[in-house]
Order: structure tokens, then C-alpha cells, then sequence
């Protein structure tokens, strides 16, 4: 067998296009949503996500600006910078892109933001409303990995998932999302880690794999379960002479082998990525439409 490929490109492109009735909307009453995309120093690969969320944003023809502060910025100056933006009516989203340079305290960074404003959905805040499944804000990759299977047609309702990797911006948050009792979700949620025993088989008993992990093609043919789908989350780089870049960026899932026995995949690049960008957008119009009182 080898598998279909589920294209994020095509799924985020839909989405866009639903967002942009919304937008209308918004305009029709004078509301044009903003969000602040935060970059604290010059990581090459946060560098490169911020402008991509930016640009987004504005192509959708939302105020999308980039706040970019110096790498040896205090925590009172990012403090201070999110508290100017909590105030700011310009923007009903902001984002603080993670990680911070060393030194810099991510937690209250984090908590900083006003959860209304929090389109990543990681203040403590709606972490909560999350677990307890009440409306909110949730985190924009594993909003958009359950997208990715909802619009495919490989929806999690009733199935066996099983999510390697448990860090609190995927693999924990899509647990939440994805055991609650809800359409697009009701699934059997298996967390795997690093102290999972025989985790290749764990795998192996899921009908839906998602690795977000962050190892290069660690997800091997050989963990998973012939006909299984396999959402790939990672986003690695890994050296590679031939290109000019001297790198290439693979995922976390060992693409050419896994293919060959799962009945779907995403790709990377091209697969999750996309979504998440999409996500981020659909939490900055809905955090929009709730300040002017509008259901999202
Ligand atoms: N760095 C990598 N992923 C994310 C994300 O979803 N949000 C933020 N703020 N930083 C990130």
C-alpha cells in the first residue's frame, strides 16, 4: 500500500477561504481584527515562522504586525511591551513566539497576556477551559492536526489515537482536544513519551499516529500498524551539502518507509505547518467577533 497524502495546503486553504466570509463581516461593521506577532531576539527557524504568520495574517486582510525586541531584553521590557498590547484595541490577538532567549522567564511571559487575547491558547487560563472542555482559545497545531484528520475524511470519532510526544504545545493540548466529548474528537487518546514501555507497540495499536516529538524520522514503518493514518508534526533540520541552505527540514516521522504502510500521511514540509498558520488566523478572527459580542 502506499498512502494517500493529506495536503495541508489545500485543507488551510479552505479554511482561508471560510475566514474570509468572517472577515467580511468584521469589515461590515467596522472591525478589522489585528494580531501582534511578538519575536524576542533572532532565532533563524522563530525568524522564519513569525514572518509567516504575519504575512498570513495580512493576506487574510487582518492588522497583522511583527513586534520584534532585542535578544537581551529584560523581562520587565517584554512584560511591559505585553501589557501596552492587553491595552491596545488595535489588536485582538497576541502571540509571543516561543522559545525566549535564555534569561527571559517563558511562563510569565505567557500568563502576561490577557487570555482573551491569547490566540495560542497556551495561557493557564484556557489550558483549563480546555480540560474542562469549555469554549476558548485552543493551541493552533493540535487545532489543526484534528482539522487535518476532520477534513480529510479521517475523522477521530471512536478511534484509537496515539500521540507520541507530551509537550504543552501539541502533545498535551491534543490529547485534551481529542478525548473530549465532542464531534471531530470522542477518540481513545494513548500519550507516549520517553518512559513508555515497548512504545513501538503502542503505536502499533493505534489507528491514527501522531508524532510531535521533535526527533528527526523517529516514527519508523515498523511501529505502525498497516492501514493506520499518520499525522506528522515535526518540524527538524537536518544537514544536507546539496543544498544551499546546507540544511533540508524533515519531520519526525520516517516518510519514505512509513508510506509504504499507511493507509494516509501528511507530508513535511506542506502538511501540518500550514494548518497551523490557519489556526492561529481562525483564533484572531473569533477572538475579534467575541469582542464585538458576536458568536465565533
Ligand atoms: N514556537 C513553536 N510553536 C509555537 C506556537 O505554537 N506558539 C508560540 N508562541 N511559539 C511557538
Amino acid at each position: 500500500m502506499t498512502a494517500e497524502i493529506i495536503e495541508g495546503k489545500a485543507i488551510a486553504a479552505g479554511i482561508r477561504g471560510e475566514l474570509r466570509d468572517r472577515v467580511e463581516r468584521l469589515a461590515k461593521l467596522t472591525v478589522r481584527p489585528g494580531l501582534a506577532v511578538v519575536l524576542v531576539g533572532n532565532n533563524p527557524a522563530s525568524e522564519s515562522y513569525v514572518r509567516g504568520k504575519t504575512q498570513a495574517a495580512q493576506e487574510l486582510g487582518l492588522a497583522g504586525e511583527t513586534i520584534r525586541l532585542a535578544a537581551d531584553s529584560t523581562q520587565e521590557h517584554v512584560l511591559g511591551l505585553v501589557a501596552d498590547l492587553n491595552a491596545d484595541p488595535r489588536y485582538h490577538g497576541i502571540l509571543v513566539q516561543l522559545p525566549l532567549p535564555g534569561g527571559l522567564d517563558e511562563r510569565a511571559t505567557v500568563e502576561a497576556i490577557h487570555p482573551e487575547k491569547d490566540v495560542d491558547g497556551l495561557h493557564p487560563v484556557n489550558m483549563g477551559r480546555l480540560l474542562r472542555g469549555e469554549p476558548g482559545p485552543r493551541p493552533c497545531t493540535p487545532l489543526g492536526v484534528q482539522q487535518m484528520l476532520v477534513r480529510s475524511g479521517h475523522s477521530p470519532e471512536g478511534k484509537r489515537v496515539a500521540i507520541v510526544g507530551r509537550g504543552i504545545l501539541v502533545g498535551k493540548p491534543l490529547a485534551a482536544i481529542l478525548m473530549q466529548k465532542a464531534p471531530g474528537a470522542d477518540a481513545t487518546v494513548t500519550v507516549c513519551h520517553s518512559r513508555t514501555p515497548d512504545l513501538p507497540a503502542a503505536l502499533r495499536s493505534a489507528d491514527i499516529v501522531v508524532a510531535a516529538i521533535g526527533v528527526a524520522c523517529f516514527v519508523t514503518a515498523d511501529m505502525v500498524r498497516p492501514g493506520a493514518v499518520v499525522v506528522d508534526v515535526g518540524i527538524n533540520r537536518v544537514a544536507d551539502p546539496s543544498r544551499k541552505s546546507g540544511y533540508r527540514i524533515v519531520g519526525d516521522v520516517d516518510f519514505e518507509t512509513v508510506r509504504e504502510v499507511a493507509s494516509a500521511i501528511t507530508p513535511v514540509p506542506g502538511g501540518v505547518g500550514p494548518l497551523t498558520v490557519t489556526m492561529l488566523l481562525v483564533n484572531t478572527v473569533a477572538a475579534a467577533e467575541r469582542a464585538v459580542g458576536l458568536h465565533a
